[in-house]
């Protein structure tokens, strides 16, 4: 029987990546991408899976209590993949009410959607993505496992925190079943160039200062954003119900380091002078509350699914710049908004 998965916020960067490999795996599911269109989702992410049979755009906002419950009811979905955020720690410093409304109540809405929709939920799956930020900050030493206890620290952190309870108390009290995965930082094609990467891969393209909070010294853990969709196939698939799964490459790198070979990177693909782009790296004052250090103790997935990381960070950032630099129109018009208004107008609100 033909399933049909509810994938939110498939228009963004890494759902944008979940969208099509679903849409290409598994032709016996009918995939609904769900989205706001903000600033950060982009429908031009998605042009060439767009006309497949088994794939669908809804445009909407999970924070919209009645339209939610409107597309439940039209619908019932076997799963929903829920990615749908606002996800940049710098705009919930500025501005933490929108982050609120989206990763909570949005989750909440849709939680109450699921367990209310048609029939039982026997069968069914909400799986929530989330992200390694909720445990806090590390010192240098340890990892974070499913086990490390809470300890959000931004406004982000903290709204995704929020909604990954949320998720647990649904299940818990209405016994509805769901999945969590917990991710390390992402990177690769479609990111929007706010996220250190891709913004310092469009300010080296341009010759422009790029930023490095502090002295550099923070310390995340890189994952190809494909190995991330890989990762969140098999837990649809194969995760256990109630469980959470953490999700990273074993990949640390301090902010200045990477930026640095980033720069490495830039000068040969673009025929500059070794040393050009790094003259480029300007220390700018440290983010507010900055966690020191995420790293994500990935044994539990590797065992129990058998997942890897498949790309190595050489390899995904050769291949990230290099789209970037074949993209130059996808940068141009994710920075300047013309993609968004285009794509409003092809989509009216409800
Ligand atoms: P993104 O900002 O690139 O994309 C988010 C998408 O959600 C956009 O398409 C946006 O339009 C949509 N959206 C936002 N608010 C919405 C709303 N109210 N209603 C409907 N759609 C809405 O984010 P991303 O980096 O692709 O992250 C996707 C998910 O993965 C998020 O839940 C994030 O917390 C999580 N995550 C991200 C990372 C990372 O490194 N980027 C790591 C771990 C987990
Ligand atoms: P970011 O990509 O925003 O992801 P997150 O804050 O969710 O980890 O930032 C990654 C790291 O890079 C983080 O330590 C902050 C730092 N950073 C800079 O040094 N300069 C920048 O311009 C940005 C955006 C981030």
């Amino acid at each position: 029987m033909q399933k049909t998965i509810l994938i939110t916020g498939g228009a963004g960067f890494i759902g944008s990546h979940v969208v099509r490999r679903f849409v290409r795996n598994h032709p016996g599911y009918r995939i609904v991408n769900l989205d706001k269109l903000t600033y950060a989702g982009n429908l031009e992410n998605l042009t060439d899976i767009e006309n497949e049979p088994n794939y669908s755009f809804v445009k909407g906002d999970i924070a919209d209590q009645e339209f939610i419950n409107e597309l439940f009811s039209r619908h019932s979905f076997d799963g929903v993949i829920h990615l749908a955020a606002e996800s940049h720690v710098d705009r919930s410093i500025s501005g933490p009410m929108e982050f609120i409304t989206a990763n909570i109540i949005g989750t909440v809405n849709l939680l109450n959607a699921f367990k209310e929709q048609a029939g039982n939920n026997e069968g069914k799956l909400f799986y929530h993505i989330s992200t390694d930020e909720v445990y806090g900050s590390l010192g240098s030493e340890g990892l974070f496992t499913e086990e490390t206890s809470y300890d959000p620290g931004s406004p982000y952190s903290a709204s995704k925190a929020g909604s990954d309870h949320m998720v647990r108390a649904w299940h818990h009290t209405y016994g509805i079943p769901v999945v969590i995965s917990n991710c390390s930082n992402n990177y690769g094609p479609n990111q929007f160039p706010e996220k250190l990467i891709p913004l310092a891969i469009n300010n080296i393209l341009n010759s422009k200062p790029v930023p490095v909070y502090g002295k550099g010294e923070n310390v995340r853990d890189w994952l190809y954003v494909e190995d991330h969709a890989a990762a969140i196939d098999l837990v649809f698939h194969r995760g256990l119900t109630g469980e959470t799964y953490n999700v990273g490459g074993n990949n640390e790198w301090r902010n200045l380091d990477l930026v640095k070979l980033l720069c490495k990177i830039m000068d040969r693909q673009l025929d500059r002078k070794p040393g050009t782009s790094a003259k480029l790296i300007t220390f700018v004052k440290d983010r507010a509350g900055h966690d020191m250090r995420y790293a994500i103790d990935n044994s539990k997935i590797t065992s129990a699914l058998g997942w890897k990381p498949s790309v190595s960070f050489e390899e995904g950032l050769d291949r990230t710049v290099r789209w970037y630099l074949e993209n130059e129109k996808w940068l141009e018009g994710v920075l300047s908004g013309d993609y968004r208004d285009y794509y409003h107008k092809q989509y009216t609100e409800r």
